[in-house]
């Protein structure tokens, strides 16, 4: 019933030429060297799939979310193709004497997703729960679909207070907001980003059952079953099988492997044959 997806955050990384090359690779596809045998698998990846790049893989909804900089470019490489856009960020005020902020209205007409309240705007730049609801709002306003993160830090989780912080950013952050259309969440425990310490599947899946738990009692069952959420921190090729045999993970947010066009298709692929036929 929910689509999965597969979304690279590309975070603060590549210059306008590196992301058109990435954008390139990922969408036509890696070409090995002739003499490259073609149905070796190294690490799972098998080159007669990263040849054939995102644009041949169905059923699951493939999401870039490159720098601000680079969406106008990457928007013009991607364009015909199925491979979609989102932004990292937006201010919540439709204009005015903003400077150096980025409005809704201004990404509206780039891209389709946009990611809000991930865990980095959290700890460096003061982003609360209540300023990633007014952002929701703005986004949702204007036709964009916003990719809600939550997570907890790793004292909460050891102190065992996941769910009491999830469940308080996803009240705070949705208050207010009467329909989910077009919401995804993400969830992406502080303490698995960027730092290869993945959370289990068994613990991914139980937290993001959690969330749609959490949903059901904040909206409907009907509501909550329609949300997807995707799990993030530390996804790769290797780990993503795992994660996506989980009937509760919707998909993944990438943040570092999504920056290598390989294993972004890779983790493309591998969601696709797990969770895409049904
Ligand atoms: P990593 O995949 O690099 O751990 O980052 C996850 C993330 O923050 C995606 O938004």
């Amino acid at each position: 019933m929910r689509t999965p997806m597969i979304a690279g955050n590309w975070k603060m990384n590549t210059t306008v030429d590196e992301a058109l090359a990435l954008v390139r690779e990922m969408h036509s596809g890696i070409h090995a060297a002739p003499h490259v045998d073609k149905v070796v698998c190294p690490a799972g990846i098998c080159l007669s799939d990263l040849e054939a790049g995102l644009e041949a893989i169905a059923n699951v909804d493939k999401v870039i979310c490159p720098p601000f900089v680079s969406l106008a470019s990457v928007k013009e490489i991607i364009k015909g193709s199925s491979i979609r856009l989102g932004a990292q960020n937006m201010y919540y005020e439709e204009k005015g004497a903003y400077t150096g902020e980025i409005s809704p209205l201004m990404l509206a007409s780039l891209c389709e997703f946009v990611i809000l309240g991930h865990s980095e705007r959290r700890q460096y730049f003061n982003e609360t729960s209540e300023i990633v609801n007014k952002k929701i709002k703005a986004a949702l306003a204007v036709g964009l679909k916003p990719i809600l993160c939550v997570g907890e830090r790793l004292e909460d989780n050891e102190a065992g207070r996941t769910e009491e912080v999830v469940a308080e950013q996803l009240s705070r952050s949705l208050a207010g907001i009467g329909s989910l259309e077009g919401l995804t969440v993400a969830y992406e425990p502080v303490w698995a980003i960027g730092t290869g310490r993945a959370a289990t599947a068994k613990q991914a899946n139980e937290t993001i059952g959690f969330i749609r738990h959490s949903l059901r009692r904040l909206y409907t069952g009907v509501v909550a079953e329609g949300v997807r959420i995707l799990y993030g921190g530390s996804v790769t090729a290797d780990n993503a099988a795992e994660l996506m045999k989980q009937p509760e993970i919707d998909g993944a947010l990438v943040g570092g492997a999504s920056l290598k066009a390989d294993q972004f298709i890779s983790i493309t692929k591998q969601a696709s044959e797990i969770k895409g036929s049904g």
